[in-house]
């Protein structure tokens, strides 16, 4: 009797039992290199402000403070983080660590929301110039140019060093590794694991699969993520899986019509989840000002609030440079991000209010978890308090 009660309880709020953080990605720290003609050469390392950045508080407040989102995903770009000059590793420079760390400081400790830090970059390292496709993939032992699978391990050693003590912040260890082998996608993945456990950090990881983490791509073709990326180790059990997934025509974010729905193309990897007893989040997924899209995105969200596999979010993309410059945006109904205040090229009102405030804010569980650590088993779901 009790456990219906709770379940009616639950449908009537229709509060999610099993979404724990839910939010935006944060565009901006990856921009400067592909996007702007303003710095010669690669747009290294590019003047913070101009070129990229990491977040507008600003933003960040209305997200917090009006919208409750407790979940924000912070891009940086590897070749920032550690210069080419010195290589993929534990040596950072300083100034640019510093600009990223006010940014997951003003998430983490003055909103109190959780972060997850994002390294945009592919699983590739040397050349962000042409991205998502430039640049030497990391582990590839035939390229000499290519910066090893333990430098990778390397390098996130030391940033969760510098991050261990504050459990709100989440690992994120690649965007959209593609176009390699799923095994060393893989052998990367547990090499960052390994070094991340190595330094006492017991932070929530979130781990990519190969083809661009693709959800609906998971289990599919000669080489899938499926057959091996189920065997990582984590000696305390706190890793995730990162998924991205699209709902246009080719799951590419490119096209404004969504027509490929969720339950469809993700039910193969929450097959797989369950059979693993693993956990995913959807750090990626979007569309643009139509009622076909309005759709699609409720479908999405409410797949992974119906599964349980699913514990967290973020949609594409907020943050200070994504919109207007955006190269998925062809018109007025599809420029503009889910900055809040932000608008389309032409002036007319952008995704923020089209989308975001329209279709996907309305979503938003009611209760969240706002302390403790994040992890793979939830934490203590409550009401936001400011
Ligand atoms: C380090 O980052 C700062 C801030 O962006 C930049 O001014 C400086 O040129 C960078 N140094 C190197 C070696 O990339
Ligand atoms: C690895 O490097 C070799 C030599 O440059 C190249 O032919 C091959 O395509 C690279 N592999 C991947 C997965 O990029
Ligand atoms: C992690 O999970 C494995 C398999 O369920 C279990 O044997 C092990 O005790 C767990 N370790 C921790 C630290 O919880
Ligand atoms: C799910 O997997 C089955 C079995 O491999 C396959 O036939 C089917 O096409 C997959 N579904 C989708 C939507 O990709
Ligand atoms: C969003 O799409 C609807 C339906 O097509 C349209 O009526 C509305 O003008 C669009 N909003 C904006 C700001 O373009």
């Amino acid at each position: 009797m009790k456990s219906t009660l709770s379940l009616l309880a639950c449908l009537l709020t229709g509060a999610s039992a099993t979404i724990y953080y839910a939010g935006v990605a944060e565009s901006g720290g990856e921009f400067g290199v592909y996007s702007s003609t303003a710095t010669p050469g690669f747009g290294l390392p590019g003047t913070f402000g101009v070129d990229y950045q990491f977040i507008n508080q600003a933003g960040v407040d209305v997200h917090v403070d009006q919208n409750h989102l407790n979940l924000f995903r912070i891009a940086f770009l590897l070749e920032r983080m550690c210069p080419v000059a010195t290589g993929l590793g534990a040596s950072f420079n300083e100034t640019h660590f510093d600009l990223f760390k006010d940014a997951v400081d003003y998430v983490t400790v003055t909103k109190g929301a959780y972060a997850i830090l994002d390294p945009h970059n592919y699983m590739r390292y040397n050349d962000p110039s042409s991205q998502p496709y430039s640049g030497s993939v990391i582990g590839n032992t035939s390229d000499v140019t290519a910066a090893t699978t333990a430098q990778f391990g390397e390098f996130w050693g030391e940033l969760a060093g510098r991050f261990a003590d504050n459990e709100k912040v989440i690992f994120g260890l690649m965007n959209e590794p593609h176009d390699m082998p799923s095994s060393l996608v893989l052998e990367n993945n547990q090499a960052a694991i390994d070094a991340i456990r190595a330094t006492g950090a017991e932070n929530l990881i979130i781990m990519p699969g190969n083809s661009w983490t693709g959800g609906h791509a998971w289990t599919e073709g000669t080489d899938p993520s499926s057959a091996v990326m189920y065997q990582f180790k984590d000696p305390v059990n706190n890793t995730a899986l990162d998924i991205h997934e699209y709902l246009d025509v080719d799951f590419s974010g490119g096209h404004s019509e969504c027509v490929s729905a969720p339950e469809t193309y993700l039910a193969n990897l929450t097959e797989w989840l369950k059979t693993y007893q693993l956990k995913a989040f959807i750090t990626e997924f979007g569309g643009a000002n139509n009622t076909g899209c309005a759709a699609m995105l409720t479908d999405m969200v409410d797949y992974m609030a119906d599964n349980e596999e699913y514990i967290g979010w973020t949609a594409w993309a907020a943050g200070p440079f994504w919109g207007a410059s955006s190269p998925c945006c062809t018109d007025s109904l599809q420029l503009g991000s889910l900055e809040p205040g932000s608008t389309a090229a032409d002036g007319s009102p952008g995704l923020y209010t089209t989308v975001w405030l329209e279709t996907l804010q309305p979503l938003v569980p009611s209760l969240l978890q706002w302390s403790g650590g994040a992890s793979v088993a939830g934490g203590e779901l409550v009401a936001f308090s400011g």
